[in-house]
């Protein structure tokens, strides 16, 4: 799917190569090539974009648009009219007004994220009654109400996120709309930003009876301002500095970003998450507690120091975990605990101790067997390095076993490495399992 993103990206580039070097060749091309482009002299692209003319590709016999970061304010006439999907992200749009996609009759999906919208006229989305896919997140629209969505039948993916919606008794029927329960992926992620009682909660989750009845709320609170953009908080570390693509799959690249920190904001629906190539030297608890659809995430070559036990909570879908050339000596007991599904894990490049705190690590690869690891092996102490851990491990029990299992004598008549597993594991339940009942006593 990157081979895709990167041959779409390289044919791009040649055609960009190719306008400036002869317009000639050039237009022979546009007839596939190319949308919107400099046709005439006043043409609104040429504008607003100078030499960047938006793509137009079929792939797997679906036609796109790829009009994404190209300063547009509105669509362009020359669109070709049976786009399916229609790719405009980060871009300036501030309204979408009534009819703007009406002749785009088989559009099946639509992405506006990170624009500027801030209106969105009730007719806006008229003609659209194919559309599935809508995507709205990263931009500043307080208001919006189901009369938009009633010309959009079909639609069963719609992302609202991080925009600063104001939950007051006008946005009551969106909010009915997203909690109805066959709505399962419309806006599930979005939040209130004001009213400040209701700040942070989410839109699914305000009880929508309560908007319109409390007058006095209304009152207490300023009317939405019309001009003026909210204060935007800054995160620590921003997600925007990173590339986000969206099909085929939502890909977040934050490669070589020189980040000291995974970034605060990482957009909850990323399924691929690069960072590797920066400086995170560790990663604290629950960094990626919101991005819960993740499935890939690279953080190679970071100088990774630590893992927090609870780093990884919630990346309960993760399939595959890059963790090579970085600094780790051994992992702390529960950091791979909430990896469900994992199914690679690559180690390989990292100064592996093999001492009693590596097996943490052996032992719950051992017992997750359907989990691949690649590059386990010793650095440190001297006379292991080169083994791969497992030798080690077994040499722990056959050499000096006295000495070396002051803790579990009893365990060393069966397969001591199940036994050290279930003991591992015991300790850390019945732990568990007595701080429980200090809370209910
Ligand atoms: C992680 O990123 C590095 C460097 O960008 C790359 O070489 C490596 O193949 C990636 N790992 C995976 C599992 O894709
Ligand atoms: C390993 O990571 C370091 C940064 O920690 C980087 O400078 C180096 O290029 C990486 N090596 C490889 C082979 O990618």
């Amino acid at each position: 799917m990157r081979v895709v993103t990167i041959v779409t990206l390289l044919l791009f580039c040649k055609a960009a190569e190719l306008l400036r070097a002869s317009p000639g060749s050039a237009r022979s091309r546009a007839h596939h090539g190319r949308a919107g482009g400099s046709r005439r002299g006043s043409n609104p692209v040429k504008r607003y974009a100078p030499g960047l003319p938006c793509e137009v590709y079929t792939y797997i016999h679906e036609k796109y648009l790829d009009c994404q970061e190209r300063k547009l304010v509105y669509v362009l006439p020359d669109w070709p009219e049976d786009l399916l999907h229609m790719l405009l992200a980060r871009n300036k749009i501030r309204i979408l007004n009534n009819n703007m996609f009406s002749k785009f009759k088989k559009l099946k999906s639509l992405d506006l994220q990170q624009n500027e919208i801030s209106k969105v006229e009730s007719e806006a989305f008229f003609g659209l009654n194919k559309l599935t896919t809508l995507l709205l997140q990263h931009n500043q629209i307080k208001v919006l109400t189901e009369e938009a969505f009633i010309y959009t039948p079909f639609l069963s993916y719609l992302r609202l996120y991080d925009n600063p919606w104001h939950c007051s008794c006008e946005l009551e029927t969106l909010i009915s709309m997203l909690q109805i329960p066959r709505n399962r992926n419309l806006g599930n992620y979005a939040k209130c930003e004001s009213p400040p009682e209701l700040k942070n909660k989410k839109l699914r989750q305000v009880q929508s009876e309560q908007l319109c009845n409390e007058e006095k709320n209304e009152q207490l609170d300023p009317k939405p301002q019309v001009s003026g953009r909210p204060p935007v908080i800054k995160p620590e570390v921003d997600s925007t500095l990173c590339h986000n693509y969206v099909f085929p799959t939502q890909t977040l690249d934050c490669k070589s970003k020189e980040l000291k920190k995974v970034p605060s904001n990482i957009p909850p629906d990323i399924v691929k998450l690069d960072l590797s190539y920066n400086k995170i030297h560790q990663l604290r608890p629950k960094e990626f507690e919101d991005v819960h659809e993740l499935r890939k995430l690279n953080l190679s070559s970071n100088g990774i120091e630590f893992i927090d036990p609870a780093a990884f909570v919630g990346l309960t879908h993760l399939e595959e975990l890059d963790l090579s050339n970085n600094s780790l000596q051994n992992f702390d007991y529960g950091v791979l605990e909430d990896l469900y599904f994992l199914k690679l894990l690559w180690l390989s490049d990292n100064p592996w101790r093999c001492d009693y705190n590596i097996h943490y690590l052996y032992y719950w690869l051992k017992h997750h067997y359907n989990v691949h690891a690649h590059g386990l092996e010793c650095k440190t102490p001297e006379e292991y390095k080169g083994w791969f851990v497992g030798k080690y491990i077994r040499s722990y029990y056959e050499e000096c076993p006295k000495d070396k299992l002051p803790a579990y004598p009893e365990t060393f008549d069966q397969d001591p490495e199940d036994d050290e597993w279930e003991k591992l594991h015991r300790d850390h339940t019945a732990k568990k399992q007595s701080v429980r009942i200090i809370i209910v006593g």
